[in-house]
């Protein structure tokens, strides 16, 4: 992943793309709405806890990260943000992103990795990297609230979406845990069911995607 290159998307906001991948951070129709919409609206605001412990699979950019700080703020909760993720970003890949100079996003960079960080009273960062496939031997908490999960697509890495990382994932999330995936293929929709969760496809955000998925554990 050493050349990545920026490009702006149908929103106005920024992704990387990795030419040797053929693969976006995130979505061409709108990196900022896709993260505002699948990430934030349909999973963190759709928990009911006033205290949310969220998981992501992919930490990327950070764009999801600063949108659930933002999120947090305006909505008087607060979040214990967890991230993993297996190739960090340097700063100078990311200095120039849209999202690059708001309040907070370089102190989460910054952030040191496998230690808790507190950014503002309303969110902490922890930062683990290793490799989710791997995630079943490692502990790093339990009883979160919400998942992001926002690997690269399964045509792309089919080993970050197979029935045991679900499985495993499924017992990581407390009773009314929410996961959501910009991903709604029939395959993925089906495995998620296997691990034991209720799937809803939702409509898509705003001019992207056609449908989502958002997995309930009951
Ligand atoms: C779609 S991007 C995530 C975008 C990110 N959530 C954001 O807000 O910018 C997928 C991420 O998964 C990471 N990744 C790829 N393989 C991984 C692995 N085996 N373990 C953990 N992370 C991995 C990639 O480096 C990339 O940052």
């Amino acid at each position: 992943m050493d050349e990545l290159i920026l490009e702006k998307t149908e929103d106005g906001s920024d992704t990387l793309f990795i030419p040797e991948m053929d693969e976006h951070y995130h979505s061409t129709k709108g990196a900022l709405t896709e993260t505002n919409y699948i990430f934030i609206e349909k999973g963190l605001l759709a928990s009911t806890q006033k205290e949310v412990k969220v998981l992501e699979i992919g930490f990327g950019t950070g764009l999801n990260a600063i949108q659930t700080l933002k999120a947090a703020q305006e909505n008087n909760i607060k979040v214990a943000f967890h991230t993993l993720e297996l190739y960090p970003l340097t700063w100078g890949k990311l200095e120039s992103l849209s999202y690059a100079e708001q309040p907070y996003y370089k102190e989460i960079h910054l952030a040191p990795w496998e230690n808790l960080v507190e950014i503002t009273p309303e969110f902490t960062i922890h930062k683990h990297q290793f490799d989710f496939t791997t995630l079943p031997t490692k502990d790093i908490g339990s009883a979160f609230n919400v998942i992001y999960f926002d690997a690269f697509a399964p045509e792309k890495q089919p080993n970050m979406w197979t029935q045991q990382l679900f499985n495993h994932l499924f017992g990581l999330l407390s009773d009314g845990g929410i996961l959501t995936t910009y991903c709604a293929k029939g395959v993925i929709r089906r495995m998620l069911q296997e691990a034991g969760f209720k799937v809803e496809r939702l409509p898509g955000p705003p001019n992207g995607k056609r449908e989502i998925l958002r997995a309930t554990k009951f």
